[in-house]
């Protein structure tokens, strides 16, 4: 009497189990790609100041940014010499330092893209790049820099768009000054501090 019994409170598991799946599966092919949207309470963000240096070196043995596309200038008068020239693209693994010594402590690189898109004689590089750090506190936590950066000038300013990690939806700005450059060469060493929003 025990055995069918037992076979049948089996047989209801299975059933219940199948209706279960079967009833996620049917929620998850009703239910849309977005939530509710819900007031979105605000928390106390913190302020962070970071100061470092970027080297970048177009030109020499071991380059950290390298030019990967060029228009062809020929006959177009839009500063076609230089090492920079409109619409050179350039991809970048930029060391970060606590100098401006290149040996001083690494701290993080810059990784990404920059693009040189003046027409004008002065030089602009559009700068598409993520700062990482790999040190101290904020090792594995990033900021994402979306700006011009008109080069000649001797201060500049870089949006902060946002941030991974400890910097999750951060904002700011850096400011920049070029520490030293070659010209001919195009190798920077340019200060940075910035000033990031971040929760
Ligand atoms: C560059 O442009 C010039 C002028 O239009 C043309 O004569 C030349 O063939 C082009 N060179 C290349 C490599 O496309
Ligand atoms: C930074 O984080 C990585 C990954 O978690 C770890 O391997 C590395 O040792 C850390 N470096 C420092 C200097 O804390």
């Amino acid at each position: 009497m025990e055995k069918p019994l037992k076979k049948k409170k089996m047989k209801g598991r299975i059933v219940m189990t199948w209706l279960w799946i079967v009833g996620v599966a049917a929620t998850s092919v009703k239910s849309d790609y977005y939530s509710d949207s819900v007031p979105h309470e605000p928390k106390r963000e913190k302020e962070t100041h970071l100061h470092f240096f970027i080297h970048d070196i177009i030109t020499g043995k071991n380059p950290t940014a390298l030019k990967v596309a060029q228009a062809n200038l020929t006959g177009i008068d839009t500063n076609p010499t230089g090492p920079t020239p409109f619409g050179s693209t350039f991809v970048v693994d930029d060391p970060l330092t606590t100098g401006p010594d290149p040996t001083s402590e690494v701290i993080g690189n810059a990784q990404g893209a920059y693009v040189s898109s003046s027409q004008g004689k002065d030089v602009v590089l559009v700068l598409y790049l993520d700062f990482g750090f790999t040190t101290g506190k904020f090792n594995g936590s990033s900021i994402s820099v979306f700006s011009r950066n008109p080069i000649t000038e001797p201060e500049r300013e870089l949006a902060v768009v946002g941030g991974r990690g400890k910097f999750r939806m951060a904002r700011g700005f850096a400011k920049l000054k070029t520490y030293s450059v070659n010209p001919t060469l195009g190798n920077a060493v340019v200060e940075y501090h910035v000033t990031v929003l971040h929760y």
